[in-house]
This record gives C-alpha cells, sequence and structure tokens, in this order.
C-alpha cells in the first residue's frame, strides 16, 4: 500500500466528520467542487457565524456607541488578534493586520502605500514574473507610481527553475546585492502545486531584506507560521480560506523598512465578511492546518499517480519529481494542473462538467512569463474524498 493510502486511511473518519459540515457539498452528492483554489466552500458554522452576526449585532465599527456598534468594533479588533493567532506571530505588539477583499487587493496595498516608502532612485526588487499576476502587476504599477516621482526602480524577474518547480535560489543569488530592497514571493503555486521553498529565499536574500509572501494558496490548507518563516508580509484571501468571498488580511510586521500604514480614508469594513473570516479560521484551527494538509497531499498524489499511468493522454504541468507515487520530494500541495494531448482544455473543462466535475480550465490568471495556454487545474480542500478523486480518474481513463 502506498504512503498516500495510508494517510486517507488514518484520516478518512476525521474527514468524513468535517466534509458533512459543508452543506453545498452533501447537497449535491453527484457534483465535486474540485475549484478550491479559485474560492472555498464554507462550513455551516461560518455560515451560523454569518447568520448569528447579522441577526445580533449587525453594526458599522468604530463609529456608534450603542452596544452592537461596540460589538462590532471589538469584533473587528479582535479579528486582528485572530489572525495574528492563526499564523503563529510570536510578537502580536509588534505586527499589524489590514482586511482587504483579497490577496490583489492586499498585495498591491503593500505595493502602494508602504513599498515607495522604501525605495530610493537606483534600488532593485525581485519579484515573481512566473506566478499569479496579483503577485506581479502591484510591483509593475509601484515602479512606474515611482518613475513619475522622478525615481528610477529596477524590477528583476524572480529566477524560477522549471524542473523543480522552485524558485532558483542560485540564480536569485547572482542578481540579489545591495540594491536589492524587497523580494516579492508564492508560498504555493497557483497552477504547480509547488510548495515554494520560502526558506532558502531568505537564506539567499540575507537576514535585512523584506519579504512579502503571496499567502492565497497555503493559508487555510497548510500550517503558515510567521515565526518559522521569517517574512515581512502575509497577504492571503480570507475567501480561500473558508470565509465569504470579498474577505482577505495583510499581516504586517514591523521590523525591516517603515511602518505599514494603509492610506487614505477608510471606509466602512466588511464587517459580516471579517465575522465569517473569524470563524473560518477558528474552524480551520479546530480541523487542524497540519491534517487537512495531509489529507489534500494524499488526494493529490493519488490524482498525480493515477494521471501518470496516463502520461500518453494526458501531461501534468509542473515539478515532475512529486508525480511519482510515494516520491520524497511530495512538494505539490493541493493542486493539480494538466492538458489533454488531444482535447482543448475548455472542451475538457465542459466534458467534465457533463461527469459532475467542477474544474478551473483556463489560463489561470498567469502573470508575465507564466505558461497561460489553456489547462484544467484540479484544487482541493478537505471536503474531497477519495472516491471523487477515482471517479474523476475512470472518466479521464475514458478519454483516452
Ligand atoms: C497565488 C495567488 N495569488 C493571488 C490570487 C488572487 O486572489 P484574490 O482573487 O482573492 O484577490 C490568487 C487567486 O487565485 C492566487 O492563486
Amino acid at each position: 500500500m502506498s504512503a498516500y493510502h495510508t494517510e486517507i486511511e488514518e484520516l478518512g473518519s476525521w474527514q468524513r466528520e468535517l466534509r458533512a459540515q459543508f452543506p453545498i457539498v452533501t447537497g449535491h452528492p453527484d457534483l465535486a467542487y474540485l475549484d478550491a483554489a479559485a474560492t472555498a466552500q464554507k462550513p455551516q458554522p461560518v455560515l451560523d457565524a454569518v447568520r448569528r452576526y447579522l441577526t445580533t449585532s449587525n453594526a458599522n465599527a468604530g463609529r456608534g456607541s450603542y452596544p452592537w456598534a461596540n460589538a462590532t468594533t471589538a469584533l473587528v479588533e479582535g479579528a486582528r488578534d485572530r489572525v495574528k493567532r492563526f499564523l503563529g506571530d510570536p510578537d502580536p505588539d509588534g505586527s499589524a493586520v489590514h482586511f482587504t477583499s483579497g490577496t490583489t487587493e492586499g498585495l498591491r496595498t503593500v505595493a502602494r502605500d508602504w513599498l515607495p516608502g522604501l525605495l530610493t532612485d537606483g534600488d532593485e526588487i525581485v519579484v515573481p514574473f512566473h506566478d499569479h499576476r496579483a503577485n506581479l502587476s502591484p510591483w509593475l504599477e509601484a515602479q512606474e507610481l515611482l518613475a513619475r516621482q522622478g525615481v528610477g526602480i529596477r524590477v528583476r524577474e524572480l529566477p524560477y527553475q522549471a524542473g523543480s518547480g522552485d524558485y532558483d535560489p542560485d540564480a536569485l543569488a547572482r542578481i540579489a546585492g545591495p540594491r536589492t530592497r524587497f523580494v516579492a514571493v508564492t508560498h504555493v503555486h497557483h497552477v504547480y502545486g509547488a510548495d515554494m521553498n520560502v526558506h532558502r529565499v531568505r537564506r539567499v536574500v540575507g537576514p535585512d531584506v523584506p519579504i512579502c509572501l503571496d499567502a492565497a494558496q497555503s493559508v487555510g490548507h497548510l500550517p503558515v507560521s510567521v515565526a518559522d518563516l521569517d517574512v515581512d508580509f502575509v497577504v492571503f484571501s480570507g475567501h480561500k480560506a473558508l470565509a465569504l468571498p470579498g474577505t482577505g488580511a495583510v499581516w504586517a510586521r514591523r521590523r525591516r523598512g517603515p511602518d505599514f500604514r494603509p492610506g487614505g480614508w477608510q471606509g466602512t469594513p466588511n464587517t459580516v465578511g471579517i465575522a465569517s473570516l473569524v470563524a473560518a479560521l477558528d474552524w480551520l484551527d479546530a480541523a487542524g492546518t497540519d491534517r487537512i494538509e495531509r489529507w489534500t497531499v494524499a488526494l493529490t498524489s493519488l490524482l498525480t499517480d493515477g494521471l501518470s499511468r496516463m502520461e500518453g493522454t494526458y501531461e501534468v504541468l509542473g515539478c515532475r519529481t512529486s508525480l511519482a507515487a510515494g516520491s520524497k520530494v511530495q512538494r505539490r500541495r493541493s493542486l493539480v494542473t494538466f492538458r489533454h494531448r488531444g482535447i482543448d482544455a475548455h472542451d475538457l473543462g465542459f466534458i467534465l462538467y457533463s461527469h459532475g466535475f467542477m474544474v478551473r480550465s483556463d489560463g489561470h490568471c498567469q502573470a508575465g512569463t507564466g505558461d497561460k495556454d489553456g489547462s484544467v487545474r484540479v484544487s482541493l480542500h478537505v471536503h474531497n474524498t477519495p472516491e471523487e478523486m477515482e471517479r474523476l480518474l475512470t472518466a479521464l481513463a475514458s478519454l483516452q
């Protein structure tokens, strides 16, 4: 029996209990939602928290002085502490949490309101051109903004190793120099599923360069510890971590560079979204992100193992080493992207839906130099099952 089968067996009853808490999933037994990387389904306690908030204390935050307004203000402030705790922040007094609508807005806020204060003429930043465009456009926009103010900065491409599916530390070492002031990285790649080795990036750039982590595909899927990662920003989408659409956060450490102070009048926060985020983080902590990671990685291995037996028909994108069952280099997280060698990705998406599978099939918002040709992405969360993977493999096999 392969390692992933053992994982599946060990975690089976734990997972069944959790799956039962997703009404949209249990309500549609003939469908399999395989698009968690785009947005995640919500467990009942998150739905309950939304209803409870809206039916007991809905008000604006930081404005009124009556009990509902006070409760909402306390909710928002408490949510900042909740995010810090979720991220294992060892020094909550030395960090800040800013709520956003998702990772895109979060990264843009860092680029617009913080980065310019760090940079002077001739400085360099290193950012990924091969990841999600949310983690490229904001840095290029910051470069343009600075140029209009007469500050010329150079944007370097974070080198990528196609073979391993990871950033290339040796190539990074060659371009990182005394003018390197900032590095943006991604934690888990949204197409290749590779868990990017952020520790190595820190080792290469040294202790003084701020690192901003796009954690859109890791928060909620695996333990994300800021103490362990030694990054300065963690930016994520609450809606991909089981909270409502329109939620997300920036966690910022006040250690390297200026303080993070999102500029301008902030307006009314997404209070109900923040209530859902607190409930989602509570739920994830209770479920155990370590076990969620083990479960989804096991299902991913089941799928890549099956796909590798159909190599003549399907090309799996990204790291080859994590394709083999039981590979020690299993750094592919909860998603797998592939192409049929004879069927267009959009058509394959439609065919798979006719078998009850909801997958993503397009170019996946790849940035600059990323592979933008269509492909099918299967992305998982804790509610997904080995039976769904087996059924999917059967459907894929029928198209050989
Ligand atoms: C790695 C990565 N970064 C950023 C984003 C953008 O997230 P959002 O749409 O929540 O802003 C995504 C969304 O798929 C993503 O996968």
